[in-house]
């Protein structure tokens, strides 16, 4: 069976974004067709500035939301990265695969280490060989699939050289993945800044729906959502950006197709209210279901300790066969 692995970082609050993109797509296909593993990628979180009690927060807070968004544990396995030594471990071995240049070439590394630059910050070093992190974590696995955004493209690219590397250097021992993008939705614009991704790490906005926002709050801020000059409800992702992501983010709630709404609607205001009201729909459930997981925390963190055992016996002999292979000692 197709081996599938993704995850999610715990820097910041699991957005409608994340879940139109992402969540309900591993729920409601993944987790059946393949043998899947969704990681809360906590080592990932300490690669920029931290709060170690918001990352403790955000990391239960995220497994939570995995499985109140569908996500069964009969089916899947939920677990949290730090949990599974094999990820440190590997990643150690593909550092030593990999170059400092092929790091420094990384576009997201770029972007967010001039952004710290310019304010003054120092980068941590962990932020340039993340993606040697998130290569251990797929290639750990056997993993022939990666479902994530069009942002990771490169550091999946990054991951299947640095298999195909080490096993024409020391023997076949990585399955070489390939990354899977969703063709609905894949991304859900920012409301206010409708050219730039509905990404969990930009702090609080207007423009973000959170998973966990009340109705009243998913209404204020799809109402006021920009929209773009003119008046005719067309689906024109160039022209008219603003319009569109609530074209997509109505369709992807409805299960249907932006193209097919292109026209249906006589005013923006028209379109704003429906758009709200399918996304209040869409969350209710998940809403619920999360209140019902925090009520009791014991059983969310068994499944991720059932979860972390599970992924632990996958990972262990691949990263085994792979210390062997290196040329380290049999302990
Ligand atoms: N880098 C990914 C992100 O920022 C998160 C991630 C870490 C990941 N390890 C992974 C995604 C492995 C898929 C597979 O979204």
């Amino acid at each position: 069976m197709t081996r599938v692995f993704s995850g999610i970082k715990p820097t910041g609050h699991l957005t409608l974004g994340n879940y139109l993109g992402a969540m309900r797509r591993w729920a409601e296909m993944d987790q059946h067709r393949s043998e899947a593993l969704f990681c809360i990628v906590d080592l990932h979180a300490l690669t920029v500035d931290h709060d170690p009690a918001r990352v403790r927060r955000l990391s239960r807070q995220a497994a939570t939301l995995l499985l109140a968004s569908g996500l069964d544990p009969e089916r899947c396995t939920v677990f949290v990265q730090s949990h599974v030594d094999e990820h440190a471990r590997l990643s150690y071995l593909l550092e030593c695969v990999a170059t400092d240049g092929e790091m420094r070439r990384m576009v997201q590394y770029k972007e967010k280490a001039a952004r710290e630059q310019q304010r003054g910050g120092s980068v941590r070093l962990s932020l340039l060989t993340y993606p040697v992190l998130m290569a251990a974590d797929i290639l750990a696995y056997g993993t022939d699939e990666v479902p994530v955004g069009d942002d990771q493209t490169q550091h999946v690219e990054l991951t299947r050289d640095l298999a195909v590397r080490f096993n024409q250097r020391y023997g076949h021992t990585f399955v070489v993945p390939k990354a899977t993008h969703p063709k609905v939705a894949a991304r859900v614009m920012n409301l206010q800044e409708p050219t730039s991704k509905m990404g969990k790490s930009d702090d609080s906005g207007p423009g973000i729906v959170y998973l966990l926002d009340e109705p009243e709050v998913v209404r204020k801020k799809v109402m006021r959502a920009v929209t773009d000059s003119g008046r005719d409800v067309v689906y024109d992702r160039q022209e008219r950006p603003g319009v569109a992501n609530l074209l997509e983010i109505l369709a992807a709630c409805e299960g249907g197709n932006p193209e097919d709404l292109s026209g249906v609607y006589e005013s923006y205001g028209a379109l704003k209210k429906d758009t709200a009201e399918a996304v209040v729909e869409v969350l209710r459930p998940v809403q619920a279901r999360h209140r019902e997981l925090c009520a009791d925390p014991a059983y969310v963190e068994g499944v991720l300790r059932a979860g972390s055992e599970k992924a632990r016996e996958m990972a262990r002999p691949r990263v085994d066969a792979a210390y062997r292979a290196i040329g380290l000692l049999p302990s």
